[in-house]
């Protein structure tokens, strides 16, 4: 098979235009942050009903300095799920509070909810809801409980740019909402991220601590009032934002297209399971299928992997679940503390999507799962 006839699970389109401007950028002298940095936060802005957006090199950095932002420290908790990229549990630990697993939800797959309340303590300052797949958490309950108890609210929304609740964009209400500008976003800017906000001081605060913890003085010299980092996103990245945002409507509305088909030539006889069907909220930042149980304890998923590779097809698999990652076994996390998110997370595989993509690849994806799932489940291989 040809190198080109791979499909991998996911690929950027960066388009002309796009390549272009960035071009016209590395000729201009600036390309550290500067004017289109600013051009950047304020088309986010203008995407989320006018809130305040400032853009940093990463979606952790975002989500950290959230954290830092509500002067979350040592000795506060942190309720979050354990089914999400590390970098969400991680944060907490740099911060040095404590992250709380609570289990996910079996059909949403996102943090049950349900559950919340009963993990809150006098030490909880701030939950953390990620939205899987850019599939959303339920604002209304999540708001209601952090209503209740006074908590804070990082939205990690790293994945869901462009997803909606109520009809509303995920970011354009909230407390703080971090996205996420990775590579393989559904927007990109190759790596880099924001921090939606409504107060005034904490966006005061954040400017500072993307940069040191640097102020400019009115005399032309800058102070440091507090300890920040190197978290600053370049004019470059900015640009590639942009060019990506324009973009943004017809990249999901492309990703949804391509995820109806997958329910629609998805060979159901697989005992598979698909991701809830909902074409109103979620931006379909991922197709992600839970493989048999019994295929998955008994022959290993990484057969199923690797028997797709060798038909061309890359599979992605996100994610482990964080509690039994070594660090967390080190800090005294149980394993089997979330029977709900180990089974998805032993069991879920990411299949190729992407704007890019063309009708025919769902269909042979599809065929595909079924020619190396097939002899898998009568146990032929
Ligand atoms: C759910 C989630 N949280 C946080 C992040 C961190 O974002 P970044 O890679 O931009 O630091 C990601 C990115 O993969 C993510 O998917």
């Amino acid at each position: 098979m040809q190198d080109s006839d791979f499909l991998p699970f996911t690929r950027p389109f960066i388009d002309d235009d796009t390549i272009d401007a960035v071009s016209e950028v590395l000729r201009s002298g600036w390309l550290s942050s500067g004017p289109k940095v600013l051009a950047f936060e304020n088309a986010l802005s203008a995407c989320l009903e006018g809130r305040v957006v400032r853009v940093v090199n990463s979606g952790s950095a975002a989500l950290q300095l959230a954290l830092q932002v509500c002067d979350i420290r040592q000795g506060d908790e942190v309720i979050t799920t354990p089914l999400s990229w590390v970098a969400t549990a991680n944060i907490i630990l740099t911060n040095g509070a404590t992250p709380v697993f609570v289990d996910v939800d079996a059909n949403t797959r996102n943090i049950d909810l349900s559950l919340l309340e009963s993990f809150i303590t006098i030490n909880t300052r701030a939950i953390i809801p990620v939205d899987l797949a850019g599939f959303p958490v339920d604002r209304d309950k999540l708001y209601e409980i952090a209503n209740k108890y006074q908590l804070r609210v990082i939205e990690d929304a790293a994945q869901s740019l462009g997803a909606r609740w109520n009809k509303k964009p995920i970011g354009s209400f909230g407390d703080l909402v971090a996205f996420s500008f990775h590579a393989n976003k559904n927007v990109t800017t190759g790596e880099g991220g924001c921090l939606v906000m409504s107060n005034a001081d904490e966006v005061e605060l954040f400017e500072k601590l993307r940069l040191h913890g640097t102020t400019k003085l009115t005399n032309g010299l800058l102070d440091c009032e507090a300890l920040g980092g190197k978290f600053n996103l370049t004019d470059i990245a900015a640009t590639i934002g942009m060019g990506q945002l324009t973009q943004l409507e017809k990249f999901n509305k492309r990703r949804s297209e391509l995820a109806k088909l997958y329910f629609k030539y998805f060979n159901q006889s697989l005992d598979c399971s698909l991701p809830l069907a909902d074409f109103e909220q979620t931006n379909w930042h991922m197709f992600q299928i839970l493989l048999p149980p019994k295929l998955v304890y008994k022959q290993g998923r990484e057969n199923f992997v690797k028997g797709m590779r060798k038909l061309g097809i890359g599979i992605g698999i996100h994610y482990p679940a964080i509690h039994k990652l070594t660090l967390y076994k080190m800090k005294g996390y149980r394993a089997d503390s979330c029977p709900i998110a180990e089974d998805i997370a032993n069991r879920i595989v990411t299949l190729p999507l992407f704007p890019t993509m063309q009708d025919s690849d769902v269909i042979r994806v599809c065929e595909a799962i079924t020619r190396v799932l097939q002899p898998m489940i009568e146990d032929r291989v």
